[in-house]
């Protein structure tokens, strides 16, 4: 567990943040700069998901929620789209070997519906198999988009209203957030970005309303547990106040 500074103050020992987010963008530079295919990147990066998950659990953290595939992310060759499925499912089936070892609860937020039938299955294997664990969540977000979230939120919540079983007057934020892949799961504290791009790219726009930003130039293939022990130092020099005064 690392000990990580409060302000200029002595080093504490803090507990880290409950939920950390990750945007795992750098890929293809990372392997474009090394001279290899773009794939190539993508192989590293999944790797390195392997080894930050694991070290988020080592910590005691809560939950870890990472961006894979986004909705935007078809426009992509055809080659590039099927070499990060076939990566899925190759890290699936690992996962699903490991999972007595890992002791990680593995959730999909997304559209699943457009992944192919076999992912399909591999991902309701590893959903249902590794749910009794119940120390530490990764949540992988796979076509995932966060306009995308909200409308089939809106829209679920329309059907119940039609329905009966609902009244528009019932909404409230904290009803539309059941509506969403994150229900019952509590918003991000942090959420980081490596590769030097500042910016969100459609992800969790509901659930980040407060969330702590860290941004890094370190690409995501050459991100270690020291990064991110980096990322979780500058949260903790963050006031974070919702709204109120600095206290
Ligand atoms: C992130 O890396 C992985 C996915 C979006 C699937 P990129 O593939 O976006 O890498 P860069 O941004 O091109 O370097
Ligand atoms: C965001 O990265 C999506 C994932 C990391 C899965 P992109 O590389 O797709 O985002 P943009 O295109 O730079 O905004
Ligand atoms: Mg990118």
């Amino acid at each position: 567990m690392p000990l990580f500074k409060k302000k200029q103050g002595d080093a504490v020992q803090l507990p880290p943040p409950k939920h950390v987010a990750i945007i795992m963008d750098g890929n293809g530079r990372w392997a474009t700069r090394k001279g290899l295919p773009r794939t190539a990147g993508h192989a590293a990066g999944s790797e390195v998901f392997r080894r930050i998950a694991t070290y988020c659990r080592d910590i005691g953290m809560d939950y870890l929620t990472v961006y894979a595939f986004s909705t935007e992310n078809w426009k992509r060759s055809q080659e590039e789209v099927s070499a990060i499925m076939g990566l899925l499912k190759k890290y699936l089936f690992e996962a699903l070997e490991k999972m007595e070892r890992d002791q990680i609860r593995l959730k999909f937020f997304g559209d699943l519906s457009r992944l192919s039938p076999d992912l399909l299955e591999l991902i309701d294997r590893t959903d249902k198999t590794s749910a009794k664990y119940e120390g530490f969540q990764a949540n992988i977000c796979l076509n995932y988009g966060g306009r995308d979230e909200i409308v089939r939120a809106a829209r679920a919540f329309a059907r119940d209203c039609a329905a009966g079983v609902r009244k528009p007057e019932d909404l409230t934020e904290a009803l539309f957030g059941s509506y969403l892949y994150s229900a019952g799961i509590p918003d991000p504290d942090l959420i980081i970005r490596p590769s030097g791009e500042e910016r969100i790219s459609n992800f969790l726009l509901w659930q980040s309303a407060y969330a702590e930003y860290y941004f890094t130039d370190v690409l995501w293939p050459d991100f270690t547990p020291a990064e991110l022990d980096k990322a979780i130092a500058a949260y903790f020099r963050r006031d974070r106040r919702f709204g109120g005064v600095k206290r």
